[in-house]
């Protein structure tokens, strides 16, 4: 392009020829081995199939086997189906405003085909034989007859054999596997009649038989407890909507948004308005930090959705999906509010901390939005929590005394601010005068009022220590008895497998209890929740495979400490002096702040007496 004298001239423009063409295209539908399989068991779904057998070697590089059961393809299409834009499912441009199946670009075969070797057999049930057809970077190389039961069968092999730039791009194993997952997950849920059987190196990874219900499908595929979960219906004639909602209560809480499934029209779709919508309603009952699991299948008519907007599908477009986000958050509110154990625990929570009859009476007549408060305050703590709780407080008198052993006195950073250093003063010769809400350890000084987030301090405090205590090798490990059991979906698995020595290392010693659930048997003593620990380092995602050790320990320390405990004077001080020994004490490892000031001058003008 670049001419004499610098100047830049445009090449001439040709067509390209139908190879580089074929794997631009291959490229916008096929990123991964994950998109395989999507698209497998899309064309799998939309053949009516009973069930899916998907076999996987490498994590689907070098191998993915799909079979089902569904309507299969007239011999007269095989070859058809692996030209660009041959499909079944639309004939018409009107078609592609009321798309009812999961493809309809005829991309996708294509696609595959044009970037590994593909092997595809097919037998309607109404035919006698079955026929296999063979293709290779697109090219057809065999079509013959065979002998098969009814149903759509391919196996994959050799993805990106002739992209090696896109083969080179894939992640380990372990990320590859994750993806598929993920992939697949919203699939199982919602076709819950359907069976599942998937193996990956021989061995089963996946194996559901057809459920009664989609409640069923949730609790045995995702291993959470059905009383956990909440289910609605709701049909709204006057905005020609319908949906239906698996809510999870206050007990779920995951440290990122892998629970969370949005169907339209039958799609797993990602939106992010409808999911900030709901995140936002959740706010109330669960700590910021965490994330709930919620399921949510939409039904409206197919002229208000765009589905074709991106290749994938991934994304879709809605006509009125402010309108339909407000409904959806309103509803949520209500149904957690009304059925959702985060009201059970605001009441048993209130009563059990002074059960007084001036205290109950109180209680009866508070507002609807005082109660909303008060839900929010105290489901903070969740409910295992509560369940521990009393146990724990009888504990905590010497509580202090265990731990001072174990705190490992750490300089105070040389890089802090006059304000910090400041502060660090204050906190110091502060006098404690009491604690709010079970949270906040309040401090006076001569001039201000200085609020530590017990919760928030106490994070920081064991975060340090325990990454002290792993620098130094002295880590310090409680062995449990009795070992937790934890169960644990497929994609926590996938990651415990990669990460099992690791988490030795972390002192969370782990064995494999059954096919869904893992065996805890120590954690690092300053962790009084190590089962929440445990799983917020498995609920990561693939890169924590990588992250060093003070990422980890961060992790592990978010939400693994008990909320909400009283403590007395003495305890109070502990914390502080334990604060200030930390290298930052003024921040929790999360970022949050651990002590706020306010001051006389602030408290004056707000009383209108200056
Ligand atoms: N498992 C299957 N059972 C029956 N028919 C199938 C199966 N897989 C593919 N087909 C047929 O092959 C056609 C092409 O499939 P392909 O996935 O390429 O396109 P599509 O599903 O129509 O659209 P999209 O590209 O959006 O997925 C389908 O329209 C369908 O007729
Ligand atoms: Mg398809």
């Amino acid at each position: 392009m670049n001419g004499r004298s610098g100047l830049i001239v445009m090449a001439k423009v040709q067509i390209l020829p139908p190879e580089i063409v074929n794997k631009i295209a291959a490229g916008e539908v096929i990123e991964r081995p994950a998109s395989v399989v999507k698209e497998l068991i899309e064309n799998a779904i939309d053949a009516h199939t009973t069930s899916i057998e998907l076999n996987l070697k490498q994590s689907g590089k070098t191998l993915i086997h799909i079979k089902d059961t569904g309507v299969g393809i007239d011999p007269d299409d095989m070859e058809k189906i692996f030209l660009r834009h041959a499909t079944s499912k639309i004939y018409h441009l009107n078609d592609l405003y009321r798309i009812n199946s999961l493809g309809f670009r005829g991309e996708a075969l294509y696609s595959i085909a044009a970037i590994s070797d593909i092997t595809l057999r097919s037998k309607p049930s109404h035919q006698d034989v079955g026929w296999e057809i063979h293709l290779r970077g697109g090219e057809k190389q065999e079509f013959k007859p065979i002998s098969m039961p009814a149903g759509t069968e391919v196996i994959v092999k050799e993805l990106f054999f002739n992209t090696p730039a896109r083969r080179k791009f894939l992640k380990s194993n372990v990320t590859e596997l994750h993806h598929i997952f993920n992939t697949c997950v919203p699939y199982i849920l919602q076709h819950y009649q359907c069976r599942f059987l998937i193996t990956h190196n021989n061995r089963e990874i996946i194996n559901l038989p057809p459920h009664q219900d989609v409640l069923d499908r949730v609790v045995h595929t995702l291993q959470i407890n059905r009383e956990d979960l909440l289910y609605r219906e709701y049909q709204l004639l006057e905005e020609n909507l319908s949906f239906s909602l698996i809510l999870g209560d206050i007990n779920i809480q995951r440290p990122r948004r892998d629970m969370q499934f949005i169907f339209i029209n039958n799609r797993p779709v990602q939106n992010k308005l409808l999911s900030f919508y709901l995140n936002q309603v959740y706010q109330t009952f669960i700590p910021s930090d965490a994330h709930p699991f919620f399921c949510i299948f939409l039904s409206l008519p197919s002229s208000d959705v765009d589905v074709n907007v991106h290749p994938t599908k991934r994304e879709v477009k809605l006509k009125k999906e402010q309108r339909i986000a407000t409904i959806l958050s309103k509803v949520c509110e209500e149904t957690l509010l009304s059925y959702g154990k985060a009201r059970r625990v605001s009441t048993n929570l209130y009563l059990s901390q002074d059960s007084s009859s001036s205290t109950q009476q109180k209680n009866q007549y508070l507002s609807n939005s005082q109660e909303k408060k008060l839900v929010s305050q105290y489901v903070l703590s969740d409910h295992k929590s509560y369940s521990t709780y009393r146990s724990y407080e009888g504990k905590s008198i010497n509580r202090g005394n265990e731990d001072s052993s174990s705190v490992v006195p750490l300089s105070p950073q040389s890089s802090e601010t006059p304000q910090q250093l400041s502060l660090r003063k204050k906190l110091k010769e502060a006098h404690y005068i009491g604690s709010f809400l079970k949270k906040y350890l309040l401090f006076e000084t001569t001039s201000s009022l200085l609020i530590v987030d017990q919760h928030a301090a106490q994070e920081r405090i064991t975060y340090e220590t325990i990454l002290s205590q792993v620098s130094e090798g002295g880590l310090q490990v409680q062995y449990l008895v009795n070992p937790i059991l934890i169960p644990i979906s497929v994609q926590e698995k996938i990651i415990w497998e990669a990460m099992q020595k690791k988490l030795e290392e972390l002192g969370f010693s782990t064995t494999q209890w059954n096919e869904e659930t893992i065996a805890l048997h120590s954690s690092p003593s300053l962790i009084k929740n190590p089962a929440a620990a445990l799983r917020n380092l498995l609920s990561g995602d693939e890169s924590l495979l990588r992250a060093d050790n003070e990422t980890l320990i961060r992790r592990a320390c978010r939400s693994s400490l008990m909320a909400g405990y009283e403590v007395v004077k003495e305890q109070a001080e502990f914390i502080r002096d334990q604060l200030l020994s930390c290298k930052i004490p003024f921040s929790c490892p999360h970022g949050r702040p651990t002590v706020v000031e306010i001051d006389q001058h602030t408290l004056d003008k707000e009383f209108f007496r200056r």
